[in-house]
């Protein structure tokens, strides 16, 4: 009995393995080409491993979201809330992009995006582990151990980039028991092309996000610029369109129900090999706390800016942020409470020992690093709630965590290149002044001090053991915490600083730390005041990373040797890299007794539709709906335009924007969510529940073409009818 049982959960996940569960990354296709053909692909999966060439080189990263090339003149498409930082950085009360949506006509109409914004053009993935590894010691601290891997992993970024026009860097796979060194292209004049209203690109709103049925034409348009001389080169009015060696075509037939599809991109960050404490942990802690915090902030946001005020505008990004991560928290606690992963993730932990202890040579391997990793996660959360909120405050106060970066180039710059801090060496000089000025369209004093105080106020009730003298000291929190008077210091601060001003945040970067030391705006003596204290924190947070980078391989190795004799798929935990993903265009059962088809149609938008802000399509959409004007788009089988898609693809934050390609790698869709029910997917994935959502490319093409005017895109890419 117990055999047969295992046999067969073995038989399920064999076929789970066979398609839509992994991420892989590029090298491993051909051990999996056979599942890929059987799939449906009908490229030859080892094309697929080549970076350069087609279709990887069309696929692009943004640096959070991934995009595409579809044109020979640099034109590269994305999702609209992946652009959307750029189309609000650009907009203002009289002409709200966000609202009215944007298309450039011609070159010369097209806006500069975000400061900051990049596309990342993968050339090459080169192991490093080796090179990483060696001179690493057993008898190593942790503080010596991640200084080590740091400086290993700089010496190969500056070999790396020694032609400027490339980005480097080195990831680690599975916690640290593989490296890769990734070199990028990056581009670094990126300008908007087109973007529809937020009323078709977010058409509704938090309402419908992480939902299906969905209803939403999230996609948008950049376009890529290089210098005269084909090199990346900061934006100038005589810089010209990049040309890609490769662009995708597009498919306006789009998909059928069951059509092998897949998607190339950039995902973020899973936490599939979690140990059980640290699911526990995050669920019963973490995610309760964030998930609090970020709720309370969207409130303070929206309290302190009226809809469509100049200040909202500036702040519209940074709330479509927290109330996509709020919603995301939220469903992975009610997933999480509702099923099994605990008893499941705990029972694995258990196996997993027990896997270990019946055989010597395993021990050996393996030691004892499934007790020592518990250990340290212990060790960890002990301060983790106000690791928290220090870290919710840098994110909220962009005036805190301008004067603390600022004050750190100057200490760093006293260094030489290669002894400086991550983000403040030589090759970070370009991005870190983006920064400085991207500040002009999202800060407004009237909203960051609520927010601060929020954040402060919980810290200042933390138990004192957690607390750090130097802030307390600093807001006079140390001697009876008195909200008000907590209130009128920030006040204070926000009136006498001159963070708020460009030119002033740009003239800092050219001081000394003396001059720091002598300064009165009171962010920048928070800064100098607080300084040692924070670089104690940071050393703490360096030590325990080394040790985990020490314990977290070991236990790596145990897994996928376990999971390997189970047979269950391995493939590394999303890191921002480049992956694959397959499977197919499928609906699923949410509930019992529920099933969901896998397209939603134009009629739908009709029905949803109130005229209200998330569900206010523009007036000539609904008329063209009503007298079903579908034109070279019309899907016999589901009887209208497709507009989004179900897909059994794998895929997590940082996918978005990704292209969908069928069989022949022709673009047939954005991906751009998941289901509800799949959040939780990032932690325990299961192929009931795993649903991607798809924008179809007869949609988009439908809207660019009828409603938007759009056809000057059209005609400038390859379609394939
Ligand atoms: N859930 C999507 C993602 O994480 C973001 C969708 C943005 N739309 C929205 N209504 N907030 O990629």
């Amino acid at each position: 009995m117990k055999k047969l049982i295992t046999l067969f959960v073995t038989a399920i996940f064999s076929v789970t393995a066979i398609a839509d569960e992994g991420m892989w990354q590029p090298h491993q296709l051909p051990i999996i080409a056979k599942q890929l053909k059987k799939a449906g692909l009908k490229l030859n999966p080892n094309d697929l491993t080549d970076l350069t060439g087609f279709p990887m080189g069309a696929i692009v990263s943004l640096g959070g979201c991934t995009a595409s090339f579809v044109s020979d003149k640099g034109l590269v498409v994305t999702n609209h809330h992946c652009a959307y930082g750029s189309i609000q950085y650009n907009s203002t009360e009289e002409n709200n992009l966000l609202e009215q949506g944007f298309l450039a006509k011609k070159y010369d109409q097209e806006l500069q995006a975000a400061p900051g914004s990049r596309v990342y053009v993968t050339e090459s993935i080169t192991e490093v582990t080796k090179q990483m590894k060696s001179g690493l010691k057993d008898d190593m601290t942790g503080n010596q151990r991640y200084q080590h891997i740091d400086s290993q992993s700089k010496k190969l970024v500056a070999e790396c980039e020694s032609d400027k026009a490339y980005r480097c860097s080195v990831v680690n796979f599975h916690g640290g028991l593989e490296y890769y060194l990734f070199k990028q292209l990056t581009i670094r004049d990126v300008r908007i092309v087109h973007a529809p209203a937020k009323s078709i690109g977010k058409y509704g709103g938090d309402v419908d996000n992480w939902m299906w049925p969905r209803h939403t034409g999230d996609y948008a348009f950049y376009r890529a610029y290089v210098g005269k001389d084909g090199k990346p080169a900061d934006y100038s009015e005589d810089n010209v369109p990049y040309e890609p060696k490769h662009h995708l075509k597009v498919n306006a037939k789009g998909v059928d129900d069951g059509d092998y599809i897949m998607v190339l991109g950039y995902p973020g960050s899973t936490n599939r090999y979690r140990t059980s404490e640290e699911v526990i942990n995050t669920f019963t802690k973490s995610y309760p706390l964030t998930k609090e915090l970020m709720g309370s902030m969207i409130q303070d946001i929206k309290d302190n800016s009226a809809v469509g005020s100049e200040a909202r505008i500036k702040y519209e990004s940074m709330l479509a942020g927290l109330s996509n991560y709020e919603k995301n928290r939220g469903s992975m606690m009610e997933s999480y409470q509702k099923g099994t992963t605990e008893e499941r993730k705990v029972k694995l932990n258990k196996d997993l020992r027990k896997w270990v202890k019946a055989k010597k040579s395993r021990q050996q391997q393996f030691g004892n690093s499934i007790e020592k990793l518990d250990e340290l996660v212990k060790q960890s959360e002990k301060t983790a709630k106000r690791d928290t909120l220090l870290g919710y405050i840098n994110y909220a106060s962009q005036m805190m965590s301008t004067a603390s970066r600022l004050h750190r180039l100057a200490v760093e710059k006293q260094k030489e290149d290669m002894q400086r801090e991550r983000g403040y060496q030589e090759r970070d000089m370009n991005r870190f002044t983006q920064g400085m000025k991207r500040i002009n369209r999202r800060f407004d004093a009237k909203v960051e001090m609520p927010l601060v105080f929020n954040l402060m106020n919980r810290y200042a009730q933390l138990p004192n053991d957690q607390r750090i003298a130097e802030i307390d000291r600093f807001f006079s929190l140390d001697d009876g915490y008195n909200p008000d008077k907590l209130k009128s210091k920030l006040a204070e601060m926000y009136e006498k600083t001159e963070l708020d001003k460009e030119s002033v945040r740009l003239a800092w970067m050219e001081k000394s730390v003396a001059d720091f030391e002598k300064s009165s705006d009171p962010f920048i003596q928070y800064a100098v005041k607080t300084f040692e204290a924070r670089q104690k924190l940071e050393m703490q947070g360096k030590e325990e990373s080394g040790q985990f980078s020490e314990v977290r391989p070991q236990y790596m190795e145990a897994i996928i040797a376990y999971n390997q004799s189970k047979k269950l798929p391995v493939y590394a935990d999303a890191n921002s890299t480049l992956r694959i993903t397959y499977g197919n265009v499928k609906g699923y059962s949410p509930v019992d007794g529920m099933r969901a088809l896998p397209f939603t149609t134009l009629e739908g938008i009709t029905a949803k539709d109130t005229g209200v802000w998330p569900f206010n399509s523009p007036a000539k959409q609904l008329e063209l709906i009503e007298k079903k004007e579908y034109g070279n788009y019309y899907d016999k089988k589901v009887g209208s335009v497709p507009v989004n898609y179900l897909g059994t693809l794998d895929i997590t934050g940082g996918n978005s924007g990704s292209p969908t390609l069928n069989n022949k790698a022709e673009l047939v869709g954005l991906v751009f969510d998941g289901v509800y029910e799949s959040i939780i997917g990032d932690w325990d994935y299961d192929p009931t529940y795993n649903r991607s959502i798809h924008t179809s490319v007869p949609f988009m093409l439908w809207v660019m073409e009828n409603v938007d005017g759009a056809e000057n895109i059209i005609d400038e890419m390859t379609i394939v009818k």
